[in-house]
């Protein structure tokens, strides 16, 4: 008999479908506006018609003579004012630190200066629409280039922002064989979730219940007790599913405040539903960047100097900045680097965070810049990307926990049939039409953050999961589900997910990709913590001789590597050793390295963090290689897509299918970010223009008809328990220098300010 080679693991979960999936088809799945109160009223905002200046006085009689009218909230009424909290880009949870309805000062355009509330949504609406307010205007500065805007250095503002810069970048540049130097600028964009911004309050003897669509249940729970002045725990937020967010969901905007304001004045629940244009200014946004580099290399593509200078507009009082550099400046090995990053300040809302906030805008201007490099040396971009690959960060030096890089570009060309690609630009053609192939590395640091986990295992295997995570559509009930059936041996359909609920055990904020490796590495230790009590049972012995192994977190269970290796367990003997029905554990996780604080700042709502590139002795990145195919009608200009492919390797994948899901949005949307999307500004008044979705241009299927997805099986051991390395933000990321890149090939034209419009391309 011969023993065949046993078939290499895949480094993959199981496909399940979403947990979720029938709830939401059906129309069952509760989003925040769903849920119903009783007696509510409705609040409409009412916001600022200018940029900058002040409020002089209003005049409501027309607006209280609506019929249902029963309160209008202004700076002059509003006595309870809330206390002024931290802005999240400086360590604290609110999406900014404009307190509308403190004073009369507009800080930008669409700033709330007034709430309705009425008996009905039309009747508050209509009085919105009747609140005259006269201001006094002052001249605004809306973004790069207007008069009046300040620019500070990034490092001047923020305590957090680090210039990477290592060797001799410049005398490295002069002395190159083949230098680039070229500028590149990213437009506004906004989020446009289709779950518009709500906000419901219910007071209940001093008991506030929120329901509001949030990527951070625990962190909006804190902060409204915070500016209230109330404890935490007269604060319950719900929000079991929320209908996209993309980072606007994230940090706490000034309406929640208000409507809860409200409701205590009105004594009874006020629910808030924003229109979309509301959205582009009472939230964030993506800001408009710049970006000046320079590379040098030898005639072989070595590259020595790299140097990056970066310009991102905010608002006036706050000093936002994604500072992406942190990432591009550890990409390759670059030799040399420099790197310095801008703010400039302008009369608008404070941006915030959206999907792949410092890597969207900056790898589009390192990956166009590396194309143009490898246009220069005469070289397949591909190999440019291989003779700068490294195992080792350029700035520190520290290993990669795995990098497969060059395994995702080989892999992708392969699918995409990179090899039928004529180098020269302009060479392919279909008739009227101009064919252009162009790739770009994505990147996204591995993040994760501390989490608390409750888990129930009874003896017929149903299994009950407790976290407070969150369904932003990224499948969060199913890999949740999955991580503690795989753990318990148990199918995923006799688990049952609860999350999105600020009085569940505490998890981090559903950004920075850091959702599934963070929630899913903390169940994953519960249901540890479970089977080590059933091997207990069923082996005192054994348990007992790698005690000294033992791992210890905050009042929970030790575990043994027994209960932590994947031998299965005999439920039914366990339990009857136990003598028990039900066996419920509760645990907190933190990732290696994560401040000593960690768990208190956990438990109090603030934000903790940690992976990238600011590990102690390891960098962690999830990486991928995406191909964009473009035609370009000769005569019309007309740009089109057919084909879109990313090979992508990020470690464990919890899920192909939800995974797959995430990355062809992220992939569609960075196609996006190159032809389609932009917030127009009117620069006389500081306001945007295009805040509908009519005029807001996103892709619709037939602008991306092929979208192709190659997920590489990568083992970490290094990462995190469940060996994940988040995958969320990964799909959109260079994938408009890919856009632009194909272009050029295409047309010999290079683009480098985005969104591109046809009227750019001159050929
Ligand atoms: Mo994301 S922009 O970290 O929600």
């Amino acid at each position: 008999m011969t023993t065949a080679a046993p078939e290499p693991k895949l480094n993959m979960g199981p496909p399940a479908p979403r947990l979720d999936a029938r709830l939401k088809v059906t129309g069952e799945a509760r989003y925040a506006a769903d849920f119903p109160v009783s007696n509510p009223a409705f609040a409409f905002l009412v916001l600022s018609p200018i940029a900058k200046g002040r409020i002089v006085g209003f005049d409501l009689n027309e607006a209280r003579g609506v019929a249902g009218v029963l309160d209008i909230l202004t700076h002059e009424n509003t006595a309870i004012a809330v206390k002024p909290t931290k802005f999240f880009g400086a360590g604290g949870r609110a999406s900014t630190s404009i307190r509308p309805l403190s004073s009369p000062q507009i800080w930008h355009d669409g700033q709330i200066i007034a709430v309705v509330v009425a008996e009905t949504f039309e009747a508050a609406r209509e009085a919105a629409y009747k609140v005259r307010a006269r201001c006094q205007a002052e001249p605004a500065s809306a973004t790069f280039d207007s008069p009046g805007t300040a620019t500070e250095a990034a490092a001047d503002v923020s305590k957090e922002h680090k210039d990477p810069q290592v060797g001799d970048a410049a005398g490295a540049f002069a002395s190159a064989d083949v230098k680039i130097d070229a500028e590149y600028s990213t437009p506004t964009q906004h989020h446009n979730p289709i779950e518009l911004f709500a906000t419901t309050c219910v007071w209940s003897d001093d008991q506030l219940t929120i329901y509001e669509p949030s990527q951070f249940v625990h962190g909006l729970k804190y902060e409204i007790a915070e500016q209230f002045g109330i404890g935490p725990s007269r604060v319950h937020v719900k929000s079991p599913y929320v209908g996209g967010a993309f980072g606007s969901k994230g940090s706490i905007t000034p309406r929640t405040a208000l409507v809860a304001i409200a409701a205590k004045r009105v004594n009874r629940p006020v629910k808030l539903v924003m229109t979309r244009d509301q959205g582009f200014t009472v939230t964030t946004y993506r800001a408009e960047t710049r970006h000046r580099i320079r590379l040098g290399a030898s005639r072989e593509g070595k590259i020595s100097a790299y140097i990056h200078e970066g310009w991102e507009v905010t608002s006036r009082p706050d000093a936002y900045l994604v500072g992406g550099t942190k990432n591009s400046t550890h990409l390759y090995g670059f030799g040399n680097v420099a790197s310095r990053v801008f703010i400039v300040r302008a009369d608008r809302n404070t941006p915030g965070f959206m999907r792949s906030p410092p890597e969207v805008p900056y790898l589009f201007a390192l990956e166009s810049a590396m194309d143009e490099l490898a246009v220069k040396l005469n070289m397949d971009p591909i190999e440019l990307r291989r003779v700068n690959d490294t195992m080792n960060e350029p700035i520190g030096g520290k290993p990669y926990t795995s990098r497969s890089l060059m395994a995702c570009f080989d892999d992708g060309a392969k699918a995409f049939g990179w090899a039928q690609r004529s180098a020269a630009p302009k060479s392919m053609a279909d008739g009227d039409w101009l064919i252009g192939y162009g790739c770009a590395t994505t990147c996204y640091p591995s993040q994760m953050a501390p989490a608390a986990a409750r888990v129930r295992l009874q003896r017929d295997g149903r299994v009950r999961v407790e976290i407070a995570g969150h369904e932003i559509g990224n499948g969060a009930y199913t890999v949740i589900g999955q991580a503690a059936a795989e753990k318990l041996g148990v199918p995923v359909d006799k688990v049952s997910v609860r999350i999105g609920d600020s009085d569940l055990p505490p998890a981090p904020v559903a950004g920075g990709s850091n959702s599934t490796a963070s929630t899913c590495s903390a169940v994953m230790m519960v249901c540890d913590q479970i089977r080590q009590r059933l091997f207990k049972a069923l082996m005192p012995q054994e348990s007992m001789v790698d005690k000294a192994k033992e791992t210890v977190g905050l009042g929970q269970t030790p575990v043994t590597e027994a209960a932590k290796s994947d031998r299965p367990l005999d439920r039914d003997k366990a339990f009857d050793a136990l003598g028990v029905a039900v066996v419920e554990e509760y645990g907190e996780w933190k990732p290696d390295g994560a401040p000593t604080d960690s768990f208190r700042a956990m438990h109090e709502g603030k934000v903790r963090i940690v992976g990238g590139p600011e590990m102690k002795d390891w960098i962690a990145y999830a990486f991928g290689a995406e191909f964009v195919e473009v035609r370009i009608n000769r005569w019309t200009h007309e740009i089109r897509v057919p084909r879109l492919l990313g090979a992508f390797a990020a470690g464990h994948i919890m899920n192909p299918r939800t995974a797959r899901s995430q990355l062809m949005g992220g992939l569609i949307w960075g196609m996006s970010s190159a032809l389609h999307e932009a917030t127009e500004l009117d620069g006389r008044y500081a306001r945007y223009v295009n805040d509908n979705l009519a005029d807001y241009l996103v892709p619709v299927n037939a602008d991306v008809p092929s979208v192709e997805v190659i997920m590489l099986a990568e083992q970490d051991d290094h990462i995190n328990p469940a060996g994940v390395k988040g995958l969320g933000e990964l799909g959109n990321v260079g994938t408009n220098a890919a856009v632009c890149n194909a272009i050029f090939h295409a047309t010999g034209r290079r683009l480098r300010k985005l969104p591109v419009r046809l009227e750019q391309l001159e050929i």
